[in-house]
């Protein structure tokens, strides 16, 4: 069935894709935008094999197509309205990042710029947070540039980090502000 939504949106994942699943719930019953495309660096993540049994366009790209130009070609082909990374790991060439100055967001599990930077992902965010004792931790969602976690804030949305919680415990608390809160952001870029 030809697509009629009007955004095209390209996300990057490395992971089990969950902000990508809830990216496409949300706008799946809209004519807002889609998922056109689907990157990975992983063959074995899970957002790959979930793209592809949900009929989403998926590619996995390796380190030196990556770093191609081509690979740049073909993302602008694409006319994204959005470049949207969750969770991926590998960091993008500077050449990239300057072909699409504005379309790029990421979404990042703590409240940046505390506990951003190259080696802070996945539990190892929570793990700082809850040695540090923080009473608060939460989500930013920001543009991306050259710099690991540097680009400007679009959104950050808080949460309590509880006596009793493990980085488990608090992970999953993020997520839901993640699922929430980058799904709706996205609406709003769009209607900018
Ligand atoms: C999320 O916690 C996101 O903030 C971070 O990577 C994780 C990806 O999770 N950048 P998922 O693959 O979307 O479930």
């Amino acid at each position: 069935m030809a697509s009629t939504a009007s955004h095209k949106l390209i996300v990057f994942v490395s992971g089990r894709g969950s902000n990508a699943q809830a990216i496409h719930h949300f706008f799946k019953d809209s004519d807002i935008a889609e998922i056109s495309l689907l990157v990975t660096n992983k063959a074995d993540a899970g957002a790959y094999d979930w793209a592809i049994t949900h009929g989403i366009p998926a590619t996995c790209i390796n380190r030196s197509d990556f770093n191609s130009p081509a690979f740049i070609e073909s993302i602008k082909n694409e006319n994204p309205a959005l470049i949207v990374l969750a969770g991926f790991l590998w960091k993008l060439p500077e050449a990239f990042v300057a072909a699409f100055p504005k379309e790029i967001i990421n979404i990042h599990p703590a409240l940046l710029p505390a506990y951003g930077g190259k080696g802070m992902w996945g539990h190892h965010v929570h793990e700082a947070v809850l040695a540090c004792g923080d009473l608060e931790s939460g989500i930013t969602i920001h543009r991306v540039n050259e710099e690991y976690d540097k680009g400007s804030v679009l959104l950050q949305a808080r949460c309590n980090v509880l006596p009793e919680d493990d980085s488990d415990a608090l992970a999953a608390r993020v997520l839901k502000l993640e699922h929430y809160f980058y799904p709706r952001l996205i609406e709003f870029l769009l209607a900018q």
